[in-house]
């Protein structure tokens, strides 16, 4: 596994965070939403003031390249998950890598660090909502051991869309691990 340096977001990080975010959030839904669902999207979910609450709210981690940020992750315990909050879970709401870095490793150091931060926070499991049509990250996702369980509505704009919910146990079985290669722990 690469070598990944991460780094903890902080307040003085909004504006790297707001560029990352709306960078790669484009260049993974643009070609397959309207232009106006995008910018409401884009400009309501990604506003500084809206990033700034988040913040003490989950935890954001970059990854960088040298200063430069090149991925981030979301996560929220309870009860800032989204859905299901309980305590026994970790989610995942957001792994983003910009497009040029993709392949690189980054998404799944990011991945194992959330793994870590459930083992540390005594969480049982970890799950996230992902767009049924991001055939890309549903297959690094089931690498990772998740597999689909429920699926709920999100909205986009004004379209509502489909996001599966997968989850993992913490620690896979035996059989499991075997199944998808992976070790029980990480991957
Ligand atoms: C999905 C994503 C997070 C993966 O991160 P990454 O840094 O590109 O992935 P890694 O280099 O760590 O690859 C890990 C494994 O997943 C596989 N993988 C990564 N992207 C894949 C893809 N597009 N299709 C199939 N497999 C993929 C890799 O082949 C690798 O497998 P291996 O361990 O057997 O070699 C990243 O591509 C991304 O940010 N995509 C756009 C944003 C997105 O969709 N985020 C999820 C929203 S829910």
């Amino acid at each position: 596994m690469k070598n990944v340096e991460i780094k903890k977001v902080g307040l003085e990080d909004l504006a790297k965070l707001q560029a990352i975010s709306r960078q790669t959030f484009h260049e993974t839904f643009a070609s397959l939403n309207s232009a106006e669902n995008m910018l409401a999207y884009l400009e309501a979910s990604f506003s500084l003031e809206k990033l700034g609450l988040e913040i003490h709210e989950s935890d954001f981690y970059f990854a960088m390249d040298g200063n430069e940020p090149v991925a981030y992750l979301k996560v929220n315990l309870a009860p800032a998950q989204t859905e299901l909050q309980e305590t026994g879970g970790l989610e995942i709401e957001r792994i983003y890598v910009l497009k040029s870095q993709q392949g690189k490793g980054y998404g799944s150091a990011l991945f194992d660090l959330a793994l870590e931060m459930a083992a540390e926070k005594g969480a049982g499991y970890i799950w996230l909502g992902v767009w049924e049509k991001n055939v890309a990250a549903i297959e690094f996702y089931t690498k990772k051991g998740m597999e689909i369980f429920d699926s709920h509505v999100f909205t986009l704009g004004n379209e509502e869309q489909l996001d599966f919910l997968m989850r993992r146990p913490l620690y896979l079985s035996p059989e499991t691990a075997k199944t998808n290669g992976q070790s029980l722990r990480k991957n």
